[in-house]
């Protein structure tokens, strides 16, 4: 058993992105990262995701033309509301993008792909935080819209998996209430009644 790797488990947690500060990790340290996120499962090797990177002034670009989108789509809005939007990249010193890129495949579902893009993005996350980095894991609207998924380098058939900001966290984030184990597992007894 590896109680250590329980532990790290068990307490892990989401750190709030506007207190992901630098440094980020470096160029071998998001090597090591994206190895750690490549290694998941993937039904039929179709290997369904790819990773973006985010960071420098690129991120500062990006605020800009979501700003610009979130105008398109909702009319004039307020000066806060317009920063809101030009600082969604810029919070964390680091914003990896895993992305869903379906495959054609006669016998594997793009759920399933989807899914493994999932896991793909949980072993970043985890690995960040082997790393010592604190991360948070969002989406956001402009994933669920055509023209920001462009803005942000994805092709017309590809999806967000997710955006997980990463950066040093020094506090200690507030625990959120978790389910009760007890409430989501039951033992097998035959098929589903209605
Ligand atoms: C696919 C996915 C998308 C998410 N998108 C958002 C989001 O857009 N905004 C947000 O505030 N949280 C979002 N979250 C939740 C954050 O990751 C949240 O901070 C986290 O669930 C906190 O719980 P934790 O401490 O267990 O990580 C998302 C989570 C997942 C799995």
């Amino acid at each position: 058993m590896n109680a250590n790797v329980l532990d790290f488990l068990l307490s892990r947690k989401s750190a709030p992105i506007a207190e992901l500060r630098p440094p980020a990790p470096d160029d071998d340290e998001i090597s090591l990262l994206i190895r750690a996120a490549s290694r998941v499962p993937d039904h039929g090797r179709l290997v369904p995701w790819r990773f973006m990177i985010y960071r420098g002034d690129a991120r500062l670009k990006i605020g800009e033309l979501l700003a610009k989108r979130a105008e398109e789509r909702e009319g004039p809005l307020p000066v806060a509301r317009v920063e809101q939007e030009k600082a969604r990249f810029a919070r964390a010193p680091l914003v990896i993008g895993v992305i869903h890129c379906p495959r054609d495949n006669p016998k594997i579902p793009q759920w399933e792909m989807l899914l493994s893009g999932g896991a793909a993005a949980m072993n970043l996350v985890l690995a960040a935080n082997a790393l010592g980095y604190g991360t948070n894991w969002i989406t956001n609207w402009y994933s669920d819209d055509a023209d920001s998924r462009r803005i942000l380098g994805l092709a017309p058939e590809e999806r967000v998996v997710g955006f997980v900001h990463i950066g040093t966290f020094t506090g200690d984030a507030p625990e959120r209430p978790r389910p009760d184990p007890e409430t989501l597992v039951s033992e097998y007894t035959g098929p589903w009644q209605s």
